[in-house]
């Protein structure tokens, strides 16, 4: 595809939400865990810097890191949190800093299920089913009891509620990547017979439980997103891309205003129907007033414009953003290269990445170049 004129390119056209809020273009920054926060989970001057820098960067949307909801429900160490008013002034920060660089900002809730954090006195995690009795001591998993689903609900409400408390203009509950919503959708780690398990209606009862608490939590001015993986990845087996693509309209009726499909490499066609991407199904399955948006190994203006081309209504960018915080502004206004991956140390400081980040991404073969 040809580079359109900078002034042309569809990807800086103002994206609407279906509550008619509106982002200054369809390029987000996608959801990334940076280890940087407190331990509490209140927010850093790292990870400050490191969203507010793509903000002024041009990228529409910012996202935050996975952030949790529960005390028990944090997957990674130095993690974001929203779950009590102790979080609140960090995210108010955040949000008026974004709202100073005229980006929209919004919070990924999540709780990890299953891959919570062991040790240091923690209670053993829990999730739609226990661990079998093979399981290595310590890797023990307790089944979630109906009050463990029912405080879950709550909480994604509370944390929603909280996000709006301080400003920030929306939240995504993270459905994708193995973490507890998608734990149960799955077929394969959901063993549960009773309503919460089984049929899809049952395996999707938590998703969209937190859906409409979130909804009615919060006023319609607030934006409420969701981000799902389509299909079966390795740490997430059962995922079937039409319980996906119905999961996706379910949650349009209990009030998303955005769909997220979580792709990793965005180029490729679906597992199921290999002729098929997904951006064409789930925007073919969806009101056509919700946007769709795609994320997975996005770093040109072509790639973003491909997606565009399949049915996305705008794309994240998550390595790209690490690496060039101003893509909107030099791949898509300027006509500019992304820089790629090996980077070393001392230049993604100078990019706002703080030492606690660069160290996590050593873990991303490549990535670090020293
Ligand atoms: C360092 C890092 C942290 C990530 N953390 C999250 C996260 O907290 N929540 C999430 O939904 N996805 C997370 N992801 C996945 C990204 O949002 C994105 O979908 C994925 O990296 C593919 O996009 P990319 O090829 O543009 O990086 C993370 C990715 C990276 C590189």
């Amino acid at each position: 595809m040809t580079r359109t004129t900078s002034s042309t390119s569809p990807l800086l056209s103002p994206l609407t939400f279906r509550n008619g809020r509106t982002a200054a273009n369809r390029i987000w920054v996608a959801p990334m865990t940076n280890k940087a926060s407190h331990h509490d989970g209140t927010l850093s001057d790292d990870e400050f810097g490191f969203l507010v820098a793509r903000a002024a960067g041009g990228f529409g949307v910012v996202e935050t890191c996975a952030s949790h909801v529960t005390k028990d429900g944090q997957a990674w160490t130095g993690e974001l949190a929203m779950y009590d008013n102790l979080h609140v002034p960090g995210w108010r920060r955040l949000a008026e800093a974004h709202r100073t660089e005229g980006a929209l900002l919004i919070g990924q809730a999540f709780h990890g299920g299953m891959r919570t954090l062991r040790g240091d006195g923690r209670p053993t995690p829990w999730s739609c089913s226990p661990s079998g009795d093979d399981a290595p001591p310590g890797e023990e998993i307790r089944e979630g009891t109906q009050e463990d689903i029912e405080r879950v609900i709550a909480a994604f409400a509370a944390g929603a509620a909280r996000l709006e408390s301080a400003g920030v203009d929306g939240v995504e509950l993270h459905g994708a990547h193995g973490y507890l919503l998608s734990q149960f959708q799955s077929a394969v780690l959901n063993r549960r017979t009773d309503e919460w398990g089984g049929s899809l209606e049952c395996r999707a009862r938590l998703i969209r439980s937190c859906m409409q608490a979130v909804r009615a939590a919060v006023s319609d001015e607030f934006i409420i997103g969701v981000r799902l993986s389509p299909e079966s990845s390795p740490g997430l087996p059962g995922i079937d891309l039409d319980e996906t693509l119905q999961i996706a309209r379910w949650m349009c009726d209990d009030g998303a205003d955005f769909i997220h499909i979580s792709l990793w490499n965005a180029e490729k066609m679906t597992t199921k129907r290999p002729q098929e991407h997904a951006a064409r199904l789930f925007r073919d399955a969806l009101p056509r007033e919700v946007p769709l948006i795609t994320a997975g190994n996005i770093w040109t203006e072509e790639d973003a414009l491909a997606q565009l081309d399949h049915g996305a209504d705008a794309v994240a960018l998550g390595r790209a953003a690490i690496t060039t915080p101003d893509w909107p502004l030099r791949v898509v206004e300027q006509g500019g290269d992304p820089k790629r991956p090996p980077i070393k140390g001392a230049e993604l400081s100078a990019l706002a990445l703080g030492p606690v980040f660069i160290d996590y991404m050593r873990r991303w073969e490549g990535f670090v170049a020293d």
